[in-house]
C-alpha cells in the first residue's frame, strides 16, 4: 500500500530554538532534529512517516553537497512503491532555491513538499508545527505531483515561489501566477496545475560538488560599470545570471562586459531585480531572457546547463 510519508530534515528556523521563548529573531536556526519536530506534532502520531535528516544547517549556508544528497535521498524514497510522498523541512531564506533546484532535477511525478517556518520552535506562536502538519497532509494527497512548498496554509509551485517578507509568517508569494492552492482545517485543495518540465536527473550531478561550474549573480543599477563581470571572468566564472532592472534593461557599461564574456564562452541570462513579472523578450535583445525566472533560479537554470554533457 503507497502511505508512507518520508520527512527529510536540512535544518532552518523550524528546527530553531531561542533561549527566550518569545524571541523570534534572537535565535539559532537548526538544533532541533526531524524526528523531534514531528513529535511535537501530535495529529502525525497516526500517520505512517519515516524521518531522515540529511543535514542540519541554516539555509544561508545551503550548498551544492547538500543539494546534490537531498536530491538522490529523495529520488531514492520516492521510487519507493510505499511511499506516497516526501517532504522537506528547511529554513526559508534558501527555501526557494533548494524547490527550484529539486524540481528541475527531479520533477516527480509524486509529491515533494518543502516546508519550512518564521518562527523557531520555542516560539509560543511557532508556525512550524502548522506548515509541518499541512505539508504531511499535502504529501499524501493524491492530486500533488512536482515540486510544492507549503507555509502558512498555501501551497505554491517551485517555479513561482519567492521569499517576499524578511519577518511576518506571511512571507512567501506565487506572484502573478498567484497559489497552487490552499491547506484548510487540514483539506487539500488545488485550484490550478504546476508548471511543468523535464527532469535533468540525478546522474548529472557529479559527486565532486567543488567541482561544480561557478555561476555567479550580477545586478545592473546605476553606475554599474562592468567591472565585476570582468573579475569574475578573470576568476573562471562559466555563467552569469543577471539581476537585470525593469522588464531586463541593463546599463551600457554593464552590457558590453557581459557581451564581452558571452563570446568568450560564458553563458548569460537576464533575469529582473523586479519583484514581479517576467523579462519579455524583444526584437533587439543581446541577452537571452530567462523569461519568468528570478535571478536565484536563473542562476539554477545555467548551473544545470553547464553541468549538462555537451552531446546531451
Ligand atoms: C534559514 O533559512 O535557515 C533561517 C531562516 C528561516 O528559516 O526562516
Amino acid at each position: 500500500m503507497q502511505n508512507i510519508i518520508v520527512v527529510l530534515g536540512t535544518g532552518g528556523t523550524i528546527a530553531g530554538t531561542s533561549a527566550v521563548a518569545g524571541d523570534n529573531i534572537g535565535y539559532t536556526a537548526a538544533q532541533i532534529g526531524v524526528s523531534q519536530l514531528v513529535k511535537a506534532v501530535p495529529e502525525l502520531a497516526s500517520v505512517p512517516l519515516e524521518c531522515e535528516q540529511v543535514a542540519q544547517v541554516d539555509s544561508k549556508d545551503m550548498g551544492f553537497a547538500i543539494w546534490r544528497t537531498l536530491a538522490l535521498r529523495a529520488a531514492h524514497h520516492l521510487a519507493r512503491a510505499e511511499v506516497a510522498g516526501v517532504v522537506v523541512t528547511h529554513g526559508t531564506d534558501t527555501l526557494e532555491e533548494t524547490a527550484y533546484f529539486l524540481q528541475r532535477v527531479l520533477e516527480p511525478t509524486k509529491p515533494l513538499v518543502m516546508t519550512a517556518a518564521m518562527r523557531p520552535a520555542t516560539s509560543p506562536q511557532a508556525d512550524g508545527p502548522q506548515n509541518l502538519l499541512d505539508a504531511v497532509r499535502v504529501a499524501g494527497h493524491l492530486g500533488v505531483q512536482g515540486v510544492v512548498a507549503v507555509l502558512n496554509g498555501q501551497i505554491h509551485s517551485a517555479h513561482d515561489l519567492r521569499k517576499t517578507h524578511t519577518y511576518r509568517v506571511d512571507a512567501f508569494s506565487s506572484g502573478d501566477a498567484g497559489v497552487m492552492g490552499v491547506v484548510a482545517h487540514g483539506e487539500v485543495r488545488i485550484s490550478r496545475a504546476r508548471p511543468k518540465g523535464v527532469a535533468t536527473g540525478c546522474e548529472l550531478l557529479p559527486t565532486d560538488t567543488t567541482a561544480w561550474p561557478r555561476v555567479e549573480i550580477v545586478h545592473s543599477h546605476a553606475g554599474a560599470d562592468g567591472a565585476v563581470v570582468r573579475l569574475l571572468c578573470a576568476d573562471g566564472v562559466r555563467g552569469l545570471a543577471i539581476a537585470a532592472t525593469g522588464n531586463g534593461t541593463v546599463h551600457h557599461h554593464l552590457e558590453s562586459a557581459l557581451l564581452q564574456a558571452q563570446s568568450e564562452g560564458v553563458k548569460v541570462l537576464r533575469s529582473s531585480r523586479c519583484l514581479g513579472g517576467r523579462v519579455l523578450a524583444k526584437a533587439d535583445d543581446v541577452l537571452p531572457s530567462a523569461d519568468d525566472l528570478t535571478p536565484v533560479k536563473a542562476r539554477i537554470e545555467l548551473l544545470l546547463e553547464l553541468l549538462r554533457p555537451p552531446s546531451a
